[in-house]
């Protein structure tokens, strides 16, 4: 399996801003990393491929100097909000770019913390992308309480907290994906994690020393969904998915598939770079449809697109609660996944933050899928096309390689069949 999108974004950033070298395996080379490896070296730190390993050579944090040129973030969420926590933390002035869709994705909810420890937004009022950032050597510790659960907002603050004299905390209500957390401990920063009455507590002390460090990235548990989702569905599969993250805060769906009756196996438990690992062993299984509570939504919030996917070949109804923050992904994917099912013959319904996908154990396909510059939503609808009577079609691919670039050689050696236009 290819290395985890968010493993691989924060292994470069890290890198970047600890002291000394950080050697990194099995680093996701998809389009959206790429522009966060661009972005560090635009800042000055150092990130080259030596054979089979990046090699990143950090400044220390602090230490980043400004680009020379606007950093283009593409189509990614993680590395814009990720970054602006770095670039908070130093005196510098930073012009943010990505494309059509991440230009319409929110950035207040990063904003608003980081402008509190003392990051200026020149744009006055503006929450979209472009943007130009102005960070400080003399950040403000803050205690934030995540208004929205998500890890990229968490991580901004502790990025910046990195930088601020004193101790910085953030505390989440619902437990998002904590692998910043682990890396930085794991680059021996000092972090502190505890439970409270309201939720988590995770605090980060300023002005801390980060040490490079191999990293060994396991491969992407949102990308396997595609895997898994496919093997479930298309009758006689029997996939072995080998060296994949199954760090709880991510395994969300895979929790969901065994409720639904799917064949789903974890073996060989292990742990790499401070994170589990195992082999997910997935058979093609007659599926029921469940009620997936609202509580599970953050440690599969990427998995949903192809959840309904898969809900749509099970038995009767999945409903899928809590789904609000679907709607600021790379499209609103709750109403593109609705319409995706739509245009194949399936009954799909919004009710609120609810979707409800009617299963009848089959899909009648044939419908063209707009993907809106939505990578899930191209790959989770190629998937149902497995396995459908008609063959499903989508109105854009090209995304697809902002994350999983192998996504169609993979499947395609699984016997997967693809026609392009
Ligand atoms: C990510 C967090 C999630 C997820 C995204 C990756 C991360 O976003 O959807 O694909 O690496 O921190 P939110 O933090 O906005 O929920």
């Amino acid at each position: 399996m290819p290395g985890d999108k968010s493993i691989s974004h924060r292994a470069l950033i890290f890198g970047a801003l600890a002291t000394g070298t950080t050697r990194i395996r099995g680093l996701l080379e998809a389009e959206d990393v790429v522009n966060t490896a661009r972005a560090v070296v635009a800042l000055g730190a150092l990130a080259e491929k030596r054979g089979d390993i990046w090699e990143v050579r950090g400044r220390g944090p602090g230490g980043l100097r400004a680009p020379s040129h606007p950093l283009d973030f593409g189509n990614s969420g993680t590395g814009t909000r990720l970054m602006m926590g770095v670039v908070a933390g130093h005196p510098m002035t930073v012009t943010m770019t990505g494309d059509a869709s991440l230009s319409r994705r929110p950035m207040r909810r990063v904003l608003s913390p980081l402008m509190q420890m003392g990051l200026d937004v020149l744009e006055i009022g503006k929450e979209t992308l472009p943007l130009t950032l102005r960070g400080t050597r003399d950040l403000i510790p803050i205690l934030y309480v995540l208004p929205v659960p998500s890890a990229q907002v968490k991580s901004a603050v502790l990025i910046a907290g990195l930088h601020a004299s004193g101790e910085t905390s953030v505390i989440e209500r619902e437990a998002t994906r904590d692998h910043t957390e682990r890396i930085l401990r794991y680059f021996g920063a000092s972090v502190r994690v505890e439970a409270e009455t309201s939720g988590t507590r995770i605090t980060v002390k300023g002005d801390a020393e980060l040490t490079g460090r191999d990293i060994s990235v396991p491969g992407d548990p949102s990308s396997a969904a595609f895997l898994a989702a496919a093997a479930l569905i298309v009758p006689g599969s029997d996939v072995t998915i080998e060296g994949v993250l199954v760090n709880p805060t991510r395994t969300g769906v895979y929790t969901t598939f065994q409720e639904m009756g799917g064949d789903v196996t974890f073996l060989n438990p292990r742990e790499e770079g401070g994170e589990p690992v195992a082999d997910i062993r997935v058979r093609a299984s007659r599926l029921k449809g469940v009620r997936v509570p609202a509580g599970r939504a953050p440690s599969m919030i990427d998995e949903y697109p192809v959840l309904a996917a898969v809900a749509a070949f099970a038995q009767g109804a999945t409903q899928m609660d809590g789904l609000a923050e679907l709607k600021v992904k790379e499209s609103d994917r709750l109403q593109a996944t609705a319409a995706g099912l739509a245009a194949n013959g399936i009954k799909a319904r919004i009710d609120g933050d609810t979707l409800t996908v009617e299963g009848e154990g089959r899909i009648k396909g044939g419908g063209r899928v707009v993907t809106h510059l939505d990578h899930r939503i191209a790959m989770a609808f190629l998937i149902a096309g497995l396995a459908s009577d008609q063959p499903i079609a989508v109105d854009d691919s090209s995304m697809i390689a902002t994350s999983f670039p192998e996504f169609r050689t993979i499947m395609e050696s699984l016997g997967a069949c693809f026609e392009s236009a």
